[in-house]
């Protein structure tokens, strides 16, 4: 086991309410002393493992990375190639996670590299809820060189 991965329980590798299980733990480790809102987020590798990662704020505000790519990038780091899922939990500091929550234009840019464009894209809702998506409709045109 390395940092920031999670082995499959079974062939099928990690369902997406594992992931949003994954993305709410993550969550916790967020380091968000500016901005007090913060976020987890879980990928699907397509071996099936899950990998996971939080947003990591700066004094110099703009150096601050997403959960999201802090996920894929750690996915990447190991070796994977694609992602097939991904799911976010964010909101303001010691509250449940709003369903309103989107990735923002940066990572959604980012994610397109890794991920199909009808991948699902979960955000998780309240205590238990979460809201599913593809990543064509949050970033339809993604730039790509040819
Ligand atoms: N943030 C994420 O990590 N993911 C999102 O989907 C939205 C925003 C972070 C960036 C910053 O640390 C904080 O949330 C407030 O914008």
């Amino acid at each position: 086991m390395q940092a920031g991965q999670v082995n499959p329980m079974d062939d099928s590798g990690f369902t997406e309410t594992m992931l949003v299980q994954l993305a709410r733990d993550a969550r916790k480790a967020s380091y968000a002393p500016y901005s007090k809102f913060t976020v987890g987020a879980a990928c699907r590798a397509e071996s099936g493992v899950a990998w996971f990662g939080c947003n990591v704020e700066n004094a110099s505000y703009p150096v601050g990375l997403c959960a999201e790519r802090a996920a894929v990038a750690a996915a990447i780091a190991h070796g994977e190639k694609k992602i097939t899922a991904l799911a976010v939990a964010g909101g303001p500091a010691d509250s449940d996670p709003d369903g309103s929550l989107r990735p923002c234009g940066m990572c959604l840019q980012f994610l397109s590299e890794f991920m199909v464009s009808d991948a699902k894209i979960i955000i998780a809702d309240g205590s238990e809820g979460s809201i599913e998506m593809v990543l064509e409709d949050l970033i339809p045109q993604a730039f790509k060189l040819k």
